[in-house]
């Protein structure tokens, strides 16, 4: 099953390449629609587009994943160098499927330098006073200043990166204090998450959680749950502090629980359920990477394996069979049903494209024992 799956997300991001060229990179799909809106490295997303590359490379071994996967790695050095688009912490997101993959493919010395120098360019949202990193906006934001938010702990791994590669201890110390931050303020005492938390900027004095993408405040974004799930399984790789992978934990089995009978959920896990109620299945696809993750982590007598083993084989069945475009060559996307910001009616049922990256990755650590590039 997972091989085929493979193979049909192959043949489409092939297909792909000829759509979009070298410089031209899909976001998400809009008004349901079976096209890619695309942009010229401008978004927070573009790194997800040259994963998939660097993935189908490693896959096929076919010089034309490569080419382009390169090509869009040229386009990332202009774009750090230009300084487009990247004020805001999404540089890990960026620069690790992009410039570290192409260092974890081919030892490309120039792809490193370029991700040590994506790896300062995000220090430099790190706030002093604060102890944390803004997630959006300029310093000094009246409501942004001194705000978290739970996608950030993917980020996380390019500063723990830089850290091994250079011995700086300064990498480490801004990621794990966040990780920290991250662990005692976004996840709550029953395992679920807030989406975003407030600091005094000036003081570092907790003020309360928020939403940004969830149904309310309160209220558990289950895309932010995924990203705690992998995030912190991802902090207990690189520090091997066992809190992290207790967080992980604790985060997964929260998910999976909250699942409905497909296994696949929805956009918010505190959402009423209604016919047409949209869902994520990206939020599924990542947290299925971060169960891997989690799994590579946890003792061969850790009472949880086989919940978690349980849940991650539903939850890439149900996508496959459920979620996949395969057998529509029509359509540009590999899951359908991915959704950005349901409330602020952005492509609330949609192709997204860190959606069919996660879905790609997670395939590829099943069939081929792949790790992600979110290490080494
Ligand atoms: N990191 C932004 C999002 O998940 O929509």
């Amino acid at each position: 099953m997972w091989k085929q799956a493979i193979e049909n997300a192959v043949l489409k991001t092939s297909a792909n390449i000829d759509r979009y060229g070298g410089e031209m990179f899909p976001h998400v799909s809009v008004d349901g629609g079976i096209k890619y809106k695309l942009n010229p490295n401008t978004d927070w997303t573009d790194g997800f587009w040259t994963g998939m590359l660097w993935l189908c490379y490693e896959y096929t071994g076919d010089a034309k994943f490569r080419d382009a996967a390169r090509a869009n790695v040229e386009s990332f050095r202009k774009r750090l160098d230009a300084k487009v688009a990247i004020d805001h912490h999404d540089i890990g997101f960026l620069y690790s499927l992009s410039s570290k993959a192409q260092w974890m493919v081919e030892k490309d010395e120039a792809a490193k330098a370029l991700t040590l120098k994506a790896a300062d360019h995000l220090l430099g949202r790190w706030r002093p006073k604060s102890q944390l990193i803004q997630a959006w906006g300029p310093e000094g934001h009246e409501q942004n200043g001194g705000r978290i938010i739970i996608d950030c702990l993917m980020n996380l791994p390019l500063l723990y990166w830089a850290y091994e590669k250079t011995g700086d201890e300064k990498y480490r110390d801004v990621a794990t204090i966040h990780a920290d931050k991250s662990r005692r303020f976004l996840v709550r005492g029953d395992d679920s998450s807030y989406h975003t938390f407030y600091f005094d900027q000036e003081t570092g004095d907790a003020i309360h959680g928020g939403t940004h993408q969830g149904y309310r405040d309160g209220s558990t974004w289950t895309r932010g749950q995924a990203w705690g799930v992998y995030g912190f399984a991802l902090s207990y790789r690189y520090t091997k502090d066992p809190l992290y992978l207790e967080t992980s934990k604790r985060l997964a089995r929260f998910f999976l629980k909250s699942l409905p009978a497909d296994d696949v959920a929805y956009w918010d896990f505190d959402v009423p359920i209604e016919p047409g109620t949209p869902r994520d299945s990206s939020a599924s696809a990542i947290t299925a990477c971060g169960i891997l993750e989690l799994l590579g982590h946890l003792e061969p007598n850790d009472p949880a394996r086989a919940e978690l083993q349980d849940g991650l084989e539903r939850t890439m069945k149900s996508l496959v069979t459920n979620y996949s475009t395969i057998g529509d060559e029509s359509v540009e996307g590999l899951l359908k049903h991915g959704s950005y910001h349901v409330r602020g009616n952005s492509s609330p049922d949609d192709f997204v494209i860190w959606g069919d990256y996660y879905y790609l990755e997670a395939l590829m650590r099943l069939e081929k024992g792949h790790k992600g590039y979110w290490y080494e």
